[in-house]
């Protein structure tokens, strides 16, 4: 059946089912808001969003990844193409238009180009392509790395926050490190924007909150239009790295297992050693180079340090595992637990080579974060923009 909802005037659909002999209302899609992924990638913000939001567009340059997008989300919304090449005539009005611009150039792996960098300095691009829509999107996200707020001392985010400032927006960022949702340390921000007229205090507050960190409350110091999202702690995450790993998947070969094992620090083998012997356990291991020698180094908070692609400049991430009996091995990541160090469910495919998986999942965002922020903030703040009729270039 459908009725005409009040507070935006849309035809909404409702679902009636019978369970427990009590009906149960539930809205249809059409009463979901909307929402654009520009680099896009492997489809995780898609994956994560697609539960509040309906996705009308996406795009990426990757076609390696495309493949992976396309796989679980279809081809129909999706172009393999450059940001450089998108008009925004072509692009679908949406409540909501994400971000998550290339990082190399504003992570510490990475060369430091900094938000001019041609990499990442690809933001100026989706700020173009807004510039060049018949109406932006109210609600804006760009998602990257922990640099863009806390290199030269916050400089880069201060240019990005001035730019949607100056196109009519309230502005504010957030860091999120997935740990809190899956044995995965990555940290990320989330720049989020709303239309300067919108009555968002509701979602605010006059102070920061947990999920500002030391670089944001430095950056956002003096800055015009900023505003202190406010977001519910995230509960307490009950799976560890032991709980996500496929423990019949054989280690490397002796020879080249001893070969790595042997790299290991003494005081790291030593710790690693001080388990009690009869649980098995799982230590995430980096090669290094420390003062001019290779070394293995581990991780003991049974978290996997944050996925990078190659490309990153940094090395893949080991396994180093003991069993029960005290034996240990030594293996990479398989690809599909990278997936679920990404928060992805183990129906997402992953088609292509082991280092096409491991490149897609690296550079991706983890899908419980992006759950999160959609569900606790971007669904909010779209409703309300709803509510309100407002898209930034009608008001600006
Ligand atoms: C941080 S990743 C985004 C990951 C994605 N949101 C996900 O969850 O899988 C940045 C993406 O930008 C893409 N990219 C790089 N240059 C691009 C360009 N010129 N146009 C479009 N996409 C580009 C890369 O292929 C990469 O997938």
């Amino acid at each position: 059946m459908y009725v005409i909802d009040e507070t935006n005037g849309k035809v909404c659909i409702f679902h009636f089912t019978v369970y427990g002999g009590v009906v149960h209302m539930e809205e249809a899609d059409t009463m979901k808001p909307t929402f654009i992924d520009f680099f896009a990638g492997s489809g995780l913000v898609t994956e994560a969003l697609s539960r509040y939001f309906v996705p009308l567009w996406a795009n990426d340059i990757c076609a390696k990844k495309a493949e992976v997008y396309q796989a679980n989300h279809g081809s129909g919304h999706f172009h393999l193409k450059s940001i450089t090449d998108v008009h925004g005539a072509s692009v679908p009005l949406a409540d909501v238009s994400w971000a998550s611009f290339p990082c190399q150039d504003l992570s510490l792996a990475g060369n430091m180009g900094g938000i001019e960098g041609h990499r990442s300095g690809l933001v100026w691009q989706w700020l173009r392509v807004l510039d060049e829509q018949p109406v932006r999107s109210p609600i804006l996200v760009a998602e990257n790395v922990a640099g863009l707020v806390s290199a030269k001392s916050g400089m880069y985010y201060r240019r990005l926050h001035m730019a949607l400032v100056e196109r009519g927006y309230q502005v504010g960022a957030i860091m999120l490190d997935a740990c809190n949702w899956v044995p995965h340390s990555r940290p990320r921000i989330f720049v989020i924007a709303a239309p300067k007229q919108m009555d968002v205090s509701a979602l605010t507050s006059s102070q920061p909150c947990w999920c500002h960190t030391k670089a944001i409350i430095a950056a956002a110091n003096g800055l015009q239009s900023w505003v202190w999202w406010k977001l519910p702690a995230p509960a307490v995450r009950t799976q560890s790295l032991r709980d996500l790993i496929d423990w019949d998947v054989p280690c490397n070969e002796k020879a080249r297992a001893d070969k790595l094992l042997r790299l290991i620090p003494a005081n790291h083998a030593r710790k690693a050693g001080s388990y009690l012997p009869g649980e098995p356990r799982v230590f995430p291991a980096y090669r290094r180079t420390r003062n001019g020698r290779q070394v293995l180094e581990l991780r003991f908070d049974e978290i996997a340090g944050c996925l990078r692609t190659p490309e990153g400049g940094s090395s893949r991430q080991f396994l180093v595992i003991r069993s029960a009996n005290g034996d240990s091995g030594v293996r990479l990541l398989t690809a599909r637990e990278t997936a679920r160090l990404m928060g992805a469910p183990d129906s997402y495919k992953l088609p292509g080579s082991y280092n096409d998986a491991y490149k897609a999942m690296g550079d991706a965002v983890a899908v419980p974060v992006a759950g999160f922020l959609g569900r606790h903030l971007l669904l909010p703040l779209a409703k309300l923009a709803g509510r309100e009729k407002i898209s930034s270039r009608r008001v600006a």
